[in-house]
């Protein structure tokens, strides 16, 4: 089985450069079956494995970590189905070998369809949400590709745009390792684009892209997949140096979109060197321990204080 099912011209194009929408066959594979995913939730060492609850806005403030205590892998799935549970199961192939074998398919067929593309330090994780789950606005330090599954899910993916998320803003991203998630502005709304996922449909966009998701009325399994390349860390690097300086020395840094050769290199030199040393900012939101539930599948949204 290819996992690529139609990479056109016009998808090598846009691949990493705008937001690309495309189709695979992973929904096919026998390794994603509802069978199979329970398993996996069983077998999964725990501590890879984060089970989550949020409140109806989904902000990562209302996010709380749970207990799956010893259900089996049945239960958990039956939780889900009618909760407002995030499962993800971190690691997915480092820890399986089947798994494995398919991910290095997956990134081989990419780096056939893609000359140039030379992703360093692939990892992936499965996505196991409820009907009614939402992840918050936010952007990841890496590059992203989200491989749907099972289920439905609404992408809102945004530009980079001063009114959707400054510099400033999606430099306090990199300077602080526990949090992913952006100020969402009213104002960000009106540069959305929307996606609605169907099973069998991979979406990705350029590094540091605003997103958020919603799901829609069913179970949604979906793969995700991160990795780095030179040029990623070498823009978080800049960023970062432009973090610190703005907020310990008051400098107004250029916006990183439009500096580059030098410029660009010696931030992120400089950047690399901060980051070796400890060099960082007070941190100004403390990350929260967190309450942690218990997960319920007769509870009404699957989970129990
Ligand atoms: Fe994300």
């Amino acid at each position: 089985m290819d996992v690529l099912a139609d990479w056109t011209d016009q998808t090598r194009r846009d691949f990493r450069e705008r937001i690309t929408r495309t189709t695979h066959n992973l929904h096919t594979s026998p390794l994603f079956s509802e069978e199979a995913v329970e398993r996996l939730i069983e077998i999964h060492p725990r501590e890879y494995a984060d089970f989550a609850t949020m409140d109806e806005t989904g902000s990562r403030s209302s996010w709380k970590t749970g207990d799956p205590g010893k259900l089996s892998g049945k239960e958990l799935i039956r939780a889900v189905k009618s909760g407002r549970l995030w499962i993800n199961l971190r690691n997915l192939f480092g820890i399986h070998d089947e798994y494995r074998a398919l991910l290095d398919q997956m990134f081989e067929e990419l780096q056939d369809e893609n000359p140039g593309f030379h992703p360093v330090r692939i990892l992936g994780g499965l996505l196991v949400s409820s009907p009614q789950a939402k992840v918050p606005f936010h952007m990841d330090r890496t590059d992203t590709m989200l491989w749907h599954i099972s289920g439905k899910k609404r992408v809102f993916v945004y530009p980079h745009h001063d009114e959707v998320a400054t510099d400033e803003e999606r430099e306090e991203v990199l300077l602080h390792a526990f949090n992913d998630e952006l100020v969402h502005h009213p104002e960000a709304e009106k540069h959305a684009k929307c996606f609605d996922l169907e099973p069998g449909e991979m979406i990705c966009w350029p590094l540091h892209t605003p997103h958020r998701v919603e799901n829609r009325g069913t179970l949604n399994i979906s793969l995700a997949t991160e990795y780095t390349t030179p040029e990623a860390r070498q823009l978080n690097n800049a960023m970062y140096f432009n973090g610190v300086m703005r907020r310990r020395f008051g400098w107004q840094p250029p916006r990183i979109a439009e500096t580059h050769g030098l410029n660009r290199t010696v931030r992120y030199v400089a950047g690399a060197l901060m980051r070796k040393a400890g060099v960082t900012v007070p941190v100004e939101t403390p990350h929260e321990g967190g309450y942690r539930f218990e997960i319920d599948p007769d509870a009404p949204l699957g989970v129990r204080a």
